[in-house]
């Protein structure tokens, strides 16, 4: 058996599989507060109650931890966390961004966002650890000089796992050893210090941008791993006490990256995320280095770049068209599909929060083409779906002008289960759909890592098995193309008067 385990913004999940044919066999959750800055101790007790609830991990052989990516934990020296972790949505932290952009370029924007996006694959904006670094320096001077270790939110929780933690903790019997903290290529890549291609596609961090956001680089980053690399065991109190040798570790994974794991994307498959934010995100062989900031060149967590961008404006576009329409999911969903493609020229750009990609962080939403013939509930509703929908096909134009192979999307979250999205998405996309069947598939990922990391052990670096094992995904819907472009057309149209 082996566990996977998703430590996300919100709560713990870990479900236990079968490491040859990926069944599922138990699973369990537990919430922990969240927002946009925690104290880690609570992703840790979220564990420990995930695990109970799953029935222990006492039979695992390994076991791997995907995450929330960008969260900033900051290690003192007996390897206590010196202040609550900034998370990826906390957004103090974008004046920080603008300011190292400048920096880079030497006063000019625009060559710094193209010198960020060379370096390290992203321009920067304050989700990146980097950020929150430079934000330390500036606003919490005390705390940034007793720096000794900076982790992800991943990293520390596989750290703790291993037996490491403050020193005199009785949960952490190995005491505070930092340079037994590791991670992987897809969490390291959304740091803003690492490079995954660089020393030859080996990877590299880059201490010269730490060194910028910090004012130094003497601190220790989490050593990191290959796809199958092992980072070690587990503490026997925590998982594989009854297995022989313990549970080993695999390197765990950034949440986006676990999750193509899990769904099991390939090259030429593009998923789409319909969840509080919306992630278009593909496997490439390489990442490109997009100046203008719409696509962050991330690494995946099987040796290949992840492609991505983040739209705002994605299933609280639906919560927002249930608000108006005083509708549920079902109702909802009902009224769009009795309105035409195209909603009789009723458009509706979704920037209800400003907007990440196209970058309009103060832009609002629009609702043109009103009538008295557009002024029914179902056009509404219709026009609500289809301008998140056509605002998701932006990201995935993005990913296409760097080149990226499109050839099916994958669609998934909770909005991906609403008829009315499974009937229009291909209208706006205008290509093949796979609906895959709902999951933890972030957990799910770090689950089939750990049983590659568990073939992979003995081998010469993981050379005999150079992929993860075959575990099928259950597609639960196939949709055909089905462009009917008014739909793109008239929006395009009002999204540039925005
Ligand atoms: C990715 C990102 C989010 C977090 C959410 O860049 O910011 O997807 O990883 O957990």
């Amino acid at each position: 058996l082996v566990a996977g385990v998703d430590t996300s913004t919100q709560s713990c999940k870990i479900v236990v599989r079968d490491a040859a044919t990926g069944e599922l066999v138990r699973s369990g959750s537990a919430k922990h507060p969240d927002g946009t800055e925690i104290g880690p101790d609570h992703w840790w007790t979220a564990f420990t109650e995930a695990a109970d609830a799953a029935g222990g991990l006492a039979d695992v052989a390994a076991i791997a931890v995907g995450g929330q990516q960008h969260g900033m934990v900051v290690l003192d020296a007996e390897g206590q966390v010196i202040r609550d972790a900034l998370l990826w949505n906390d957004t103090r932290s974008a004046d920080a961004a603008e300011a190292l952009i400048s920096e880079l370029g030497d006063g000019d924007r625009a060559a710094g966002a193209q010198r960020w996006a060379d370096a390290v694959g992203s321009v920067l904006v304050a989700s990146l650890t980097v950020t929150k670094l430079r934000w330390l320096h500036d606003a919490e001077p005390e705390n940034a000089a007793r720096v000794a270790a900076v982790a992800l939110p991943h990293d520390w929780l596989s750290w703790r796992i291993a037996g490491y933690g403050p020193a005199g903790d009785p949960s952490a019997p190995l005491g505070p050893d930092l340079n037994a903290l590791f991670t992987d290529r897809s969490d390291a890549s959304g740091t803003g210090y690492y490079d995954a291609q660089g020393a030859d596609g080996a990877g590299e961090y880059r201490p010269d941008l730490l060194r910028m956001a910090l004012g130094r680089d003497d601190v220790v980053l989490p050593r990191v791993l290959g796809p199958a690399e092992s980072g070690g065991v587990a503490h026997p109190s925590v998982a594989g006490a009854d297995v022989e040798g313990g549970a080993l570790l695999g390197p765990g994974a950034g949440d986006n990256a676990g999750a193509a794991l899990g769904v099991g994307m390939t090259t030429g498959d593009v998923a789409i995320s319909i969840g509080t934010s919306g992630v278009v995100s593909a496997v490439a062989p390489r990442r490109t280095a997009d100046g203008s900031g719409a696509i962050n060149g991330f690494a995946d967590a099987t040796g290949n770049a992840l492609m991505l961008a983040v739209t705002l404006n994605a299933a609280r576009v639906l919560d927002a068209a249930r608000e108006v329409l005083d509708a549920g999911f079902d109702e909802l969903a009902s009224l769009a599909l009795r309105a035409p493609a195209g909603s009789d020229g009723l458009v509706l750009v979704p920037y209800l929060e400003g907007e990440r990609t196209p970058n309009r962080p103060d832009a609002t939403g629009t609702l043109h083409g009103i009538r008295l013939a557009t002024s029914t509930r179902p056009h509404l509703a219709r026009a609500y779906i289809e301008g998140m929908l056509c605002g998701l096909a932006d990201g995935l134009d993005s990913l296409k002008a760097q080149g990226v192979p499109v050839e099916r999307v994958l669609l998934i979250g909770g909005a991906a289960q609403s008829p009315a999205v499974q009937e229009i998405a291909p209208q706006v996309l205008g290509l093949p759909i796979a609906i895959p069947e709902p999951g933890e598939y972030v957990a799910d990922g770090a689950a089939r890592q750990a049983a590659w990391v568990l073939a992979a052990t003995g081998t010469a670096a993981g050379a005999e098995h150079p992929a993860p094992p075959a575990w099928s995904t259950t597609i639960t819907a196939t949709l055909d193309a089905d462009p009917r472009p008014v739909i793109r057309e008239q929006y395009a149209a009002v999204r540039d008067l925005v």
